[in-house]
Order: structure tokens, then C-alpha cells, then sequence
């Protein structure tokens, strides 16, 4: 029996925080039980609005990647590779290129929020304009059923569906238009109460050594109404209590309770939490540090990834050219 396809990717930037592994990173985990699985490290798309940071790209890959397996991203399952070394990816993009107005682009959401927040001025590249047409280069070079994501990744994946469509209509039925199997979720807050994010300084990492998680969770956001001990509090506006529900379900109802009826306070809440979500990531923190410690074994892992993504996104690309009457 022949199993779908899935691919999903990252920017590489750095250590992944509990944002990423909820949103994310914990679900491809789990797809990995039912579909072959290809993940990538989306290094190209770094450079569409961050190249002033193109030299932390290496060591960026080596954090996620051990982030990855040490979450349990399987290499003997899974295909973990970098984006930068399979050229498919390119020539993909740029036939893609032909089959995508300007005016569509420019229209993206995405694309928009990112001129308005990123203080873009006049200096947008015609790579970052691009970016969902790679994006979707990416996805369709291995011919993907779906694609995990995010909910802020929607719209480049019904730009790839469109993509799939025209290039399908143009020369034959080839790409399968995937579809999107969003994250639950995926406003996950974090230690100042607004969404977890790099850029707000305000993220956890999901290796993170006990003592930072202490020390983080100490200053954590809270009700800020919550002024006294004796105050009664409301969970449902604390982050502490959002990260209960994820991470230690089994106490979230009473933590509600007794926050409500004020016999508890944050204080030990925040302790009891940190004590639980330290021992919800050991196993990682154990893994990641195996890994860690044999670079060698990370590297052919990598290089395994990567030779079999290039073999399947070669496969597309002669039925590309076959389909385009190229060479
Ligand atoms: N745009 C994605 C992000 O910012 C990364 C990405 C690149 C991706 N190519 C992809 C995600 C293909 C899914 C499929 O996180
Ligand atoms: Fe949040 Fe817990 Fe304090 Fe309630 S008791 S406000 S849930 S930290």
C-alpha cells in the first residue's frame, strides 16, 4: 500500500520554543505514524527577508535539527533535509515563476503584513515576493498530498494549490493539490501573555535546562488583576494556565479551581508547573543531548535526507520537463 505524502519545513532561526513544538513540530511527530514524511529546512527562505542573518544559517540548522530528532522526527521513517541542498527546488521556482501574475503576489496577506511589520520601506527583494511561489516549489517537487502548518501559513498553500491547478491545466495532470492539516493550538502564549515569538523575546525553548524554565516561569504573565494572594483569579486569561491544559492536562482542571476560589497561588502554581513541564520534555532533553554529543551521526542523518529528497524531487522534475516538451 502506497502511503500520501507529506512535506512541511522551517525557517531555520534559531532554537524551537514550546510555540513552535505546539504549533507545529509535535504533529508532524505523530503524522509520521501514517504518511512518509518529508521535513525541511527552509534555509533559502532565510535569505528572502533576513539576509543580513545568511552567517547564522549553519548553526541555525544544526539547533532545529537537533531540536527535530531530539522531539522524535525519525530518520528511518523520515526524510530530514535541507532545502538549499536539493536544486530541484530551483528550477521548480522558476518555471512555477512563469505560471503566477506579479499582481497575485502582491496581494498575498501575508506578503502585505510582512512589508507593513518588517519596516520593509521601498527595499522588498523580488526573492521575497517569490517566496510563497518557492514555497510551493518546495511542497510540489515531492509531489505532497498535504501539508502540516500553521493557520498563518494558509494562504501560501492555496497560492500552491492555484500553482498545481494551472500548471495541471497547462500540461497535463501531474501535482496532487494538497491540502492543509492545520495545527491546533496555534495561539500559544508566552511568558508575557502575547503570542510566543521570537521576534517579543518572550519564547521558552523546548530544550530548555531546568533552571531556565524555573526562572522563566517565575516572571511569567499571570492575571494581572490577580494583585493579592487572597485575590481570587481567572485562569482562562493566564498563560500558566494555557500551558497546563497543553502540558499537564490531567491537573488543568483543578489548577482552574483553586485559582478561581484564590486556594492557590501563583507562586506554587508556577512551581508545580515548572516541576511537571521539566519532566514533559526530559525525554527530549535526553534524546537531543545524544544526538548532540555525535555530530557525525547528525551529519549522515542529514545527508541521507537529503540524497533521497533529491531522488523523489528528480523523479517530479523528468515528468516536469517531459510535461513542458523541455529538453
Ligand atoms: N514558510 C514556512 C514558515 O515560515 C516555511 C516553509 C518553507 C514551508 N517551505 C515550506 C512550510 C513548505 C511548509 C511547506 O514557517
Ligand atoms: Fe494563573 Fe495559576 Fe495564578 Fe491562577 S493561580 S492566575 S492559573 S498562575
Amino acid at each position: 500500500m502506497t502511503r500520501k505524502i507529506i512535506l512541511s519545513g522551517n525557517r531555520p532561526t534559531g532554537r524551537l520554543h514550546w510555540g513552535n513544538y505546539t504549533g507545529a513540530l509535535e504533529n508532524w511527530v505523530r503524522l509520521q505514524d501514517d504518511y512518509d514524511c518529508y521535513f525541511m529546512v527552509a534555509d533559502w527562505h532565510v535569505l528572502t527577508t533576513a539576509l543580513d542573518k545568511a552567517s547564522l544559517i549553519p548553526q541555525h540548522t544544526r539547533e532545529m535539527i537537533l531540536d527535530w530528532l531530539g522531539a522524535g522526527l525519525d530518520p528511518e521513517r523520515s526524510v530530514l533535509f535541507v532545502q538549499s541542498q536539493v536544486k530541484e527546488h530551483a528550477e521548480l521556482f522558476l518555471l512555477f515563476c512563469m505560471l503566477i501574475s506579479k499582481g497575485r503576489l502582491e496581494r498575498n496577506p501575508t506578503f502585505k503584513e510582512q512589508v507593513r511589520d518588517l519596516n520593509l520601506g521601498g527595499e522588498i527583494s523580488f526573492g521575497h515576493l517569490g517566496y510563497p511561489v518557492l514555497q510551493a516549489a518546495d511542497i510540489l517537487a515531492y509531489r505532497a498530498d498535504a501539508v502540516p502548518v500553521g493557520e498563518d501559513q494558509l494562504p501560501h498553500l492555496e497560492l500552491t494549490r492555484e500553482i498545481a491547478r494551472r500548471f495541471n491545466h497547462h500540461f497535463g495532470a501531474l501535482f496532487p493539490e494538497p491540502e492543509a492539516l492545520v495545527t491546533p493550538f496555534a495561539r500559544f502564549p508566552g511568558t508575557d501573555g502575547k503570542r510566543m515569538s521570537k521576534s517579543l523575546g518572550n519564547t521558552i525553548e523546548i530544550a530548555a535546562e531546568p533552571d531556565e524554565i524555573r526562572a522563566k516561569l517565575r516572571t511569567a504573565y499571570t492575571d494581572p488583576q490577580r494583585l493579592r494572594r487572597s485575590d481570587p483569579g481567572r485562569p482562562e486569561v493566564c498563560a500558566v494556565y494555557t500551558w497546563y491544559r497543553k502540558f499537564l492536562p490531567d491537573e488543568a482542571e483543578a489548577t482552574a479551581a483553586e485559582c478561581r476560589s484564590a486556594a492557590r497561588g501563583c507562586v506554587d502554581c508556577k512551581k508545580r508547573l515548572a516541576e511537571g513541564v521539566i519532566a514533559y520534555f526530559a525525554p527530549l532533553r535526553e534524546r537531543r543531548r545524544e544526538y548532540a554529543e555525535n555530530p557525525q551521526r547528525v551529519d549522515e542523518i542529514v545527508a541521507e535526507g537529503c540524497r533521497r529528497a533529491r531522488a523523489r524531487a528528480a523523479e517530479t522534475m523528468d515528468q516536469v520537463h517531459r510535461a513542458m516538451g523541455l529538453g
